[in-house]
This record gives structure tokens, sequence and C-alpha cells, in this order.
């Protein structure tokens, strides 16, 4: 059974530092694909009240929606559409502190300001990407690309 997270303080570091492991004892116990990134989007929007936190999944050409936490968003994104098919395309996580600034972004809201998407790689191939949104500008750095990078690393290859 599930126990509820230990609450957190600190810097932004400290807090993925605490958090990951507790992830990790989440997911470790559980082979079900979608339990386990349900659960990753519920830390995740829970710990740093993010706006947005999902993953979307490869299936044939499209980026699907997977689990996620806030509120309803696009259901199926192009291979180099937007901010995810574009990290999809690339296998690279993408940065970005002002959507309005990034050509092609995706508005699944006119509340999201800033956006991160992580790829999920499994033996060279994408299978997905984690995306995470915020209703400030700027609300994402390389701690955070670090740390998503890392989790979603070790998550891919329980996939
Ligand atoms: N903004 C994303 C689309 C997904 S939503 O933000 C949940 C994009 O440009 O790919």
């Amino acid at each position: 059974m599930a126990e509820d997270l230990i609450k957190l303080t600190g810097t932004k570091q400290e807090i993925y530092e605490g958090l990951i492991p507790q992830i990790k004892g989440l997911v470790e116990g559980e082979s079900d694909q979608v339990a386990n990134l349900a659960n990753v989007c519920a830390a995740l929007k829970e710990t740093f009240s993010f706006f947005w936190v999902g993953f979307y999944l490869v299936k044939e050409d499209d980026l699907v929606l997977g689990p996620f936490q806030g509120p309803v968003a696009c259901t199926r994104i192009r291979k180099g559409k937007g901010v995810c098919g574009t990290s999809w395309e690339k296998g690279e996580t993408i940065l970005v502190p002002d959507v309005e600034a990034f050509p092609g972004h995706i508005a699944c809201s006119s509340l999201s300001k800033s956006e991160i998407v992580v790829p999920l790689v499994k033996d060279g191939k994408v299978i997905g990407v984690l995306d995470v949104d915020s209703d400030q500008l700027n609300d994402f750095d390389e701690t955070d690309a670090k740390h998503l990078s890392t989790l979603c690393t070790w998550l891919s290859e329980r996939l």
C-alpha cells in the first residue's frame, strides 16, 4: 500500500533529492505501467504544485495522452509538433521559459506559461515523454532538467 509522501522543504535540488527515492519506492513494488506513471505524476504535482504533469506515450505515429494530473489536455501530438513532439523527434529534454516564444507550441491551456519536456528512452528509442507545465513564466531550469532526466532514465528501464 502507498504511504503519504514525506513533506519536503529546502532548495529545489534538496526537494528533488528527497522526492526521487520516494518515487522509486512507490514504483519498485508495482509492475503496472499505468499505476506507476499515475503515481509519478501525483508525486511531482503534489510536491511542486506544478500546473500540469503528465505522460504522453508513443503509439504508432502519435504521442497519446497517458496518466496525468491537472486540467484536461490534448490527446494526440504528431512527431515534431509542439514541445512534446519536438522532444520525441530529437530525443532531447526541452526547456521552454516562455511557451509563447516556442514556435509551434501546442496550447492545451491558456494558463500554461512555461514548460519542460523530458523524453523516455528505452533501448535507444523514445517511447514517450514527461511533460510538466507551469502557470509561471521561466519556472524550470537546469535543476529540473537534471533531476527529471534522471527520473525518466530510471523509469524508462521499467516500462
Ligand atoms: N504544450 C505541449 C502540449 C501538451 S500540454 O502542454 C499538456 C506541447 O507543445 O507539446
